[in-house]
């Protein structure tokens, strides 16, 4: 029987009740929704609306569907369209013709709009917990290997030796600040949309701040209209969660690089790698691969909710329904790649010596050359330039600036017509000097500010992400 069916004479065209129903996805609110149903029924009995035994007897029955939704004994009917109308049904089946009452001073709209941000609430809990988990894979694999060397880039050329660990935390830090914007987004959906009815408030005296305080609510929404229409906090959920995923694939992108032999830095493990159906020689590293495809879909979710709301007028529009599918997918989605991701990296192999050498590559202590020289009184402009010849004579020898004997030194100085003053050019200690900050480990010291690469910068950050995340 249709619960709205009382104005109808006929029956709903079979392809209506397809193409409407949600049965199949918004059975995952169920929970939420029972637990919106007993707070409502308690606000509902203060109001003197039900009296206290059939407030008792109500609840004992939601009770009961909550034990059978939990063990997963309860059968959903396809008939009845939506969640709402299941959980309805199936109280007046164990309880009789007092679950009529239930939907006093309450329309789906409001409903639905209470077990979305539920929903969303334990989810972004979840997920926390989830990027924790990644967070704490990240600095494990920096604390196991974190002094290797590596080439740090821009433009994707060799730039600046940087430690592996120092590149590790800086997803971390990525990590951290996704936490941050699901917790926003958590704060801000944390209001109870009940007694807005199906739009313009509830026909009732609702205490609406007490049930909003037995679900957890930090308060209520303050205009029916905007509680029963609002899905800011679904887009803000997928833009973090669509966040989050672009930095997954970020680095899963890296990983897929670093596993490629001509780098040789990481090797995956077996668990975490797949073969070929034809190349017997192949190993590949497909959980990166689908991190890094499932971020398009997840961004596709996101502007698939924008486009959703942008025409619509208030307040309730079924098109809202079309909210759940995006919101689920992107979250589910998001845990499963932390999780992927975590395991991935925690397994990883390090090559610390294939980092080194490719850090030999490139010039990348050119920079550190040219501090030293700064050091030394000369401009940096001068400084640049000069060291850009070294690099190019160096490049022409095809040896390292650490190779460059004192007259190539001296001669690169005498050359530069940018004044630098004799008694630096003339200093008999000077080419050595330069010789030695050529060094990957005198280069990385070098950068030795706050949120630098030098070792002891990068010991102090992973002391500080240790002692947060407790590994
Ligand atoms: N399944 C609907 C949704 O998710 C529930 C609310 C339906 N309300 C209505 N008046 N038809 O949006």
């Amino acid at each position: 029987m249709r619960l709205w069916g009382g104005r109808f004479e006929g029956t709903t065209d079979e392809r209506v009740a397809d193409f409407t129903r949600s049965i199949e996805l918004d059975r995952a609110l169920a929970i939420d929704d029972i637990a919106g149903s007993i707070a409502h029924v308690h606000g509902l009995g203060r109001a003197g609306l039900l009296a206290d035994d059939e407030v008792a007897a109500i609840v004992a029955g939601l009770e009961g569907l909550r034990g059978e939704v939990r063990a997963g004994t309860i059968v959903w009917d396809p008939a009845l369209e939506d969640v709402h109308m299941n959980l309805e049904a199936a109280l007046r089946a164990r309880i009789g013709a007092l679950a009529g009452r239930l939907h006093t001073g309450r329309s789906r709209n409001d409903q639905v709009a209470t077990d979305l941000r539920l929903w969303l609430r334990r989810t972004i809990d979840g997920l926390d917990g989830a990027i924790l988990g990644m967070e704490r894979a990240l600095v494990g694999l920096a604390v196991r290997d974190g002094e290797a060397v590596m080439p740090g880039t821009t433009h994707i050329q060799p730039a600046q030796p940087v430690l592996l660990a120092h590149h590790l935390l800086a997803y971390v830090e990525m990590l951290e600040r996704d936490r941050g914007r699901l917790a926003d987004c958590r704060r801000r959906a944390n209001v109870s949309p009940l007694g807005s009815g199906a739009l313009a408030g509830a026909g009732y005296p609702l205490d609406r701040e007490a049930t909003a305080k037995e679900l957890g609510f930090d308060g209520v929404t303050a205009n029916s209209l905007d509680a029963v229409s609002d899905r800011d906090f679904v887009v803000e959920a997928l833009a973090a969660i669509a966040l989050c995923m672009v930095h997954l694939s970020r680095l899963a992108e890296e990983i897929t690089w670093w596993s490629n032999p001509r780098f040789g830095f990481v090797r995956a493990a077996d668990s975490f790698s797949t073969g070929s159906s034809m190349m017997p020689n192949k190993k590949n590293p497909d959980p990166a691969e689908l991190v890094r495809g499932r971020a398009a879909r997840v961004i596709g979710s996101l502007t698939g909710m924008l486009a959703l709301l942008k025409g619509l007028p208030l307040a309730y529009q079924r098109d809202l329904q079309e909210d759940k599918p995006p919101l689920f997918e992107a979250a589910a989605t998001l845990e499963a790649s932390l999780g992927v991701m975590a395991g991935m990296i925690s397994t990883l192999t390090v090559d610390r010596e294939r980092m080194r050498a490719a850090a030999g590559e490139g010039y990348v202590t050119a920079t550190a050359v040219a501090d030293a020289l700064v050091r030394r009184g000369v401009a940096f402009r001068a400084a640049h330039h000069v060291v850009g010849t070294l690099v190019a004579e160096a490049e022409r020898s095809g040896v390292g600036l650490e190779a460059l004997d004192d007259a190539t030194i001296a001669a690169a100085l005498a050359a530069s017509d940018d004044g630098i003053a004799f008694t630096i050019m003339g200093d008999a200690a000077l080419p050595g000097e330069l010789r030695a900050a050529a060094g990957l480990d005198g280069a990385l010291a070098g950068c030795d500010v706050v949120g630098g690469t030098a070792p002891r910068r990068v010991a102090a950050a992973l002391a500080v992400a240790r002692a947060r995340l407790g590994v």
